[in-house]
């Protein structure tokens, strides 16, 4: 078994602000602090500026003013990003994507490709490794993505709406594969979901956005076991962290 860095990467946010052109202030003044090796989950209503945050974290936006720091300071490949869509290449197999990361890093064919293997495994994809992504369920393209995602073994991974376009079932097993995931390498990782039941699973403090500005609306602390399998679902705490949850959804909505 491999060993992993266990140490996350804590990411702080002070008095940010990013607007688009003149009159779409979309992070106002936000500041947040996440702690190293924290799963956070990122919720609020559509267009409340979700991704723009986590652009601003990955360091693919600049803030127009106050800052975003990481500690310790990313360096190349500590930081992966996993979008809604699974951005594969259409002309390479499963294999091949999931070990773009360690090409653009220069590692030999030999060493890479197995590496993705190994990684494919973890996402438990081994039987489509030499499958193109057109020949892919959605759920199928999301494990590559985050195979990809987890290949260089990052120190903190960050996730824009990653399994909203697949069927719930299908969904809670990434899920639930994705925390045990993060239970096994303690990386950071901040996840923006707009489904409570997503957040109030996976995570271990959600923060609610406020409709404009990216203000603080929630930030809670949820009150749940560290394993979670799905039958967590169905019990009166998770059901008491969704309505904390809730509420502050419906005022925002
Ligand atoms: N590159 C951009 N140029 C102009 N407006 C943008 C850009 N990116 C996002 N926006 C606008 O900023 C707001 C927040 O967008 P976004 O961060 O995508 O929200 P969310 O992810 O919460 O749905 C929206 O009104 C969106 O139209
Ligand atoms: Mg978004």
């Amino acid at each position: 078994m491999e060993t992993f860095d266990h140490s996350g990467i804590a990411v702080r946010l002070e008095h940010v602000r990013r607007a688009f052109g003149e009159h779409l202030l979309v992070v106002d003044d936000l500041s947040l602090e996440i702690a190293a090796g924290e799963f956070i989950a990122i919720l609020g209503p559509s267009g409340c500026g979700k991704s723009t945050l986590l652009r601003l974290i990955a360091g693919l936006a600049p803030a127009d003013a106050g800052k975003v720091a990481l500690h310790p300071a990313d360096t190349k490949f500590q930081t992966a990003f996993v979008f809604q869509d699974a951005q594969l290449l259409p002309w390479r197999t499963v294999l091949e994507n999931t070990a773009l990361p360690l090409e653009l890093m220069g590692m030999t064919a030999a060493e890479r490709l197995a590496r993705a293997s190994a990684a494919l495994r973890e996402v438990g994809l081994s039987d489509a490794e030499a499958r193109y992504p057109a020949q892919l369920s959605g759920g199928m393209r999301m494990r590559a993505s985050l195979a990809r995602a987890l290949i260089t073994k990052p120190r903190l991974l960050l996730l824009d709406e990653p399994f909203a376009a697949l069927d719930e079932i299908t969904r809670f097993r990434l899920d639930a594969r994705l925390r045990e995931l993060w239970l096994e390498r303690g990386m950071t990782v901040v996840f923006v979901t707009h489904s409570i039941t997503e957040a109030a699973f996976l995570a271990d403090r959600a923060v609610v956005l406020t409709r404009r500005g990216c203000g603080i609306k929630l930030d809670r602390r949820l009150e749940l076991p560290g394993n979670r399998g799905n039958d967590l679902r169905l019990t009166p705490q998770f059901a008491r962290e969704m309505q904390g949850l809730l509420t502050a959804m419906e005022e925002e909505g």
